[in-house]
């Protein structure tokens, strides 16, 4: 059979790891999809290093590949929304099927690019947007096809894991560590998309999409990123028996599916508590199969490219296939997105951690846990620090309780004149 022709846009970290793993794992690979698979251009304005591509057209122009009739599939990897956006509905526009492991493109445009692959019949494969090498899109999608997914929750992004691991076990400095994930291909162009949250979002929102069969709703996403995370809340929660962990939970209610991003305490004996540096981790509770854990580098060249490379297979095998009994790309039939609604923050349910600052006077705990008691919040444990100091530190662990409720008991304990400043809260899941 004729080879498959793939083009490459975008030669960076990943560009690279899908160039070097194709040409490597060339045999291995054609033995798998039934056809050789041959990459015919790459659109990039850069060389990369670690690629030889003697051999290999290259163009500067990254619609030069979109609009390449030889091409039968676009890999692109340039990350962004809008070009990124703009050569793939070019691609598919020109008839061609389309990998990306672009997870801000899917989470923002996916609707719209979906609905236009379905018009012009090609597919769009995006395992590698979410979790890097770990094939979660496919185990989600297909694996649990027999399931009502109750919840999902995952440590998403291996940037913040990364730093998050690297300031418990070695006490090192935020920045410092957010460099060496830089260096090391990590995070992404803008790092704050790392360290605020918005990459797990983009995450989220996919995975939510796949387990509930909603549509991509990225602009309805909590997003809280792990900046605020201060040593002492890093040793308090130890103290308690719980990590703080960068989380993406999304779980379906009766009400609408909750969809937030997260610092997280979780018990320290979980097993998502011990993923560590660069690996992610998704858990993931059907009716049917209960809990199951989907663990893997979650950044990085070759890991992301060996999921990249995974779709363009899956496309290969597709090219043959009935058009009506492809996988759908949110695994639901398109006319079968269900219309529940993605819940506010305020309508969600957790536990929580508290840290304040108390005045070293009688009584003020008495007035924090009444007006906890108040809004029906019950205590799960109290810290209370000695010191010499008139300032002492107090830390509460809750039950669960809707944030709303959390919202307004904040609200009253930060009006005592007896706390000084700010109130800090991270939620808490036991998973
Ligand atoms: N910046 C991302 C991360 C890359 O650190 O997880 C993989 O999506």
């Amino acid at each position: 059979m004729k080879p498959v022709k793939v083009g490459i846009c975008g030669l960076g970290t990943v560009g690279g790891g899908t160039f070097n793993v194709l040409k490597r794992n060339a045999d291995e690979i054609s033995r798998r999809a039934g056809r050789r698979i041959v990459v015919e251009q790459i659109g990039a304005r850069r060389d990369n290093p670690d690629c030889d591509t003697k051999g290999t057209q290259i163009s500067r122009d990254i619609f030069d590949v979109a609009s390449n009739p030889e091409i039968d599939i676009v890999v692109e990897l340039i990350g962004g929304y809008d070009v990124a956006r703009e050569l793939v509905m070019t691609a598919i526009e020109n008839g061609k099927h389309v990998v990306t492991a672009n997870k801000a493109l899917i989470a923002v445009h996916g609707n719209e690019i979906f609905e236009a692959a379905q018009k012009k019949n090609v597919m769009v494969a995006f395992e590698s947007a979410v979790a890097g090498g770990i094939p979660v899109i496919k185990a989600i999608r297909e694996g649990l096809a027999a399931n009502q997914i109750n919840w999902l929750a995952g440590i998403i992004n291996g940037t913040g894991n990364f730093i998050l691991t690297e300031m418990r076990d070695k006490g090192r400095d935020f920045a410092d560590v957010l460099a060496e994930a830089q260096a090391l291909g990590y995070a992404e162009a803008d790092p704050t998309f790392d360290v605020e949250g918005i990459d797990a979002a983009h995450k989220l929102t996919i995975l939510a999409s796949i387990a509930f069969g909603i549509p991509l709703q990225f602009d309805k996403a909590y997003t809280e990123g792990i900046s605020q995370i201060t040593p002492e809340d890093v040793q308090y929660a130890e103290e308690l028996g719980y990590r703080i962990k960068h989380l993406g939970v999304s779980r379906r209610t009766e009400q609408g599916v909750e969809l937030r991003v997260h610092p997280t305490l979780i018990p320290a004996q979980a097993l998502l508590a011990n993923v560590n540096g660069v690996m992610n981790a998704v858990l993931v509770d059907g009716d049917a199969v209960g809990q199951t854990l989907y663990y893997g580098a979650g950044a990085g060249a070759e890991p992301t490219a060996s999921a990249v490379v995974a779709d363009i297979v899956d496309v290969v095998r597709t090219l043959t296939a009935d058009r009506d009994n492809r996988v759908p790309h949110l695994a639901f039939q398109p006319g079968q997105l269900s219309d529940l609604p993605v819940l506010p923050i305020e309508q969600t349910e957790t536990a929580y951690y508290l840290r304040m600052q108390a005045a070293e006077q009688p009584g003020v705990l008495a007035m924090v846990t009444k007006i906890l008691g108040d809004q029906g919040i019950n205590i799960e444990a109290i810290i209370q620090k000695e010191t010499s100091e008139e300032q002492v530190p107090v830390i509460i662990l809750t039950q669960r309780v809707q944030e709303q409720k959390m919202n307004d008991a904040i609200a009253q304990i930060e009006a005592l004149d007896a706390i000084n400043g700010a109130v800090t809260r991270i939620r808490v899941e036991q998973l």
